[in-house]
């Protein structure tokens, strides 16, 4: 897994794109039918000057590769190791990934329902994540590496979700992905010498589309106000703790980019989950409690069983197999034991939306 060798063709990206794994992003389909019948009436002053804004498209210019940027991209390269410069391309395709991911999801949607509030909205949605993807594939047609998107589209596999699972995950992988970007954009604000790719320049600005994405799903979210209660809470806290865990492992296996940054993966995360769940308590009733010492615990349990699988997935035969099946029960139980803690409880505010102020 931590192969220093480069990624060397488009191919080899591609490959990469299409893996999955419980830690590579997924593409996902859903429910179009209910997609298609939910209403917005009830919070409808809310929902109208969201999309002013999106209509407003503040970020129309900003995804614009230019001559500075390439050049300050070439110049930093050669400065790089090559564990960095590997690392790096397999940051630019997992995130392309994840931001296809949504492009695609998005316009699936706004493809297969006539509802105009949502149709309306997953329109705007698919526009941001488009030029996202295409951004990040610029910097890596820089490397050769550059993803055929519409073959990712047709080959890699897709999980089916229900409408509220879909609603849940993906306002956390939003409001996280905000999370991610700010943090990283404010420690370069104080670290200008550690930025050592341009793209970090553009995460303020771009974390803003992400935060407003979050937004959107937050008012689907509290237009029905079932989703938010009830045995409903289960779903969330799973939702919560599997999100949370999956970046915790994730930064913990592969540390280099807080690293590189300068960060602490461990303060990076927290800082990461601290931001998260203060933005949603505008919609979740309840939170984790991700200081309680059992839960940090727990999390670094859970690096431990997937430190421990991918090397019995190294070593392989009947031994191998043996210690991953070990590994897979150890992580549920850890799971599952993190999935009992004490969270926190509280009342959804009446004022919906959040602004993005870190
Ligand atoms: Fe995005
Ligand atoms: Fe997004």
């Amino acid at each position: 897994m931590n192969s220093p060798a480069e990624l060397q063709s488009p191919e080899d990206a591609a490959r990469l794109a299409k893996a999955e794994t419980v830690l590579t992003p997924r593409f996902y389909t859903t429910d179009y039918a209910a997609m298609d019948k939910l209403d917005v009436s009830s919070i409808r002053a809310e929902w109208d000057a969201m999309l002013a804004e999106y209509e407003g498209d503040n970020n129309h210019d900003h995804f614009q590769r230019t001559a500075e940027f390439t050049a300050e991209a070439t110049a930093l390269a050669a400065q790089w190791s090559p564990q960095l410069r590997r690392d790096f391309q397999e940051f630019l395709v997992s995130s392309l990934t994840s931001e296809y991911s949504g492009c695609v999801l998005y316009n699936e949607i706004q493809k297969n329902v006539s509802n105009p509030d949502i149709k309306r909205l997953m329109r705007y949605m698919t526009r941001d994540e488009s030029r996202h993807a295409g951004f990040i594939n610029q910097s890596l047609k820089d490397f050769g590496l550059g993803v055929d998107l519409v073959n990712l589209k047709r080959t890699k596999a897709y999980t089916y979700f229900k409408p509220k699972y879909i609603f849940y995950a993906t306002y956390l992988s939003e409001k996280i992905g905000y999370a991610r970007y700010i943090t990283i954009y404010r420690q370069l604000e104080r670290h200008p010498e550690l930025r050592f790719h341009p793209i970090f320049r553009w995460f303020e600005r771009w974390c803003n589309d992400e935060f407003r994405h979050g937004e959107s799903f937050a008012l689907i979210m509290r237009a029905q106000p079932e989703l938010l209660r009830g045995a409903n809470v289960l779903w969330i806290r799973f939702f919560l703790l599997a999100v949370y865990a999956t970046m915790y492992v994730r930064d913990h296996t592969r540390p280099w980019l807080s690293e590189a940054l300068g960060m602490d993966p461990t303060d990076y995360d927290y800082k990461v989950f601290d931001i998260t769940t203060e933005i949603s308590r505008q919609v979740f009733p309840i939170s984790l409690d991700t200081d309680h010492p059992v839960f940090r615990a727990g999390m670094e349990r859970l690096c431990h069983w997937q430190a421990a699988a991918n090397a019995a997935k190294a070593r392989g035969g009947l031994i191998g197999r043996l210690q991953q099946a070990r590994c897979a029960v150890g992580a549920a139980l850890t799971f599952g034991r993190l999935y009992l803690l004490p969270v926190r409880q509280h009342a959804l505010p009446a004022q919906m939306r959040v602004a993005p102020s870190w």
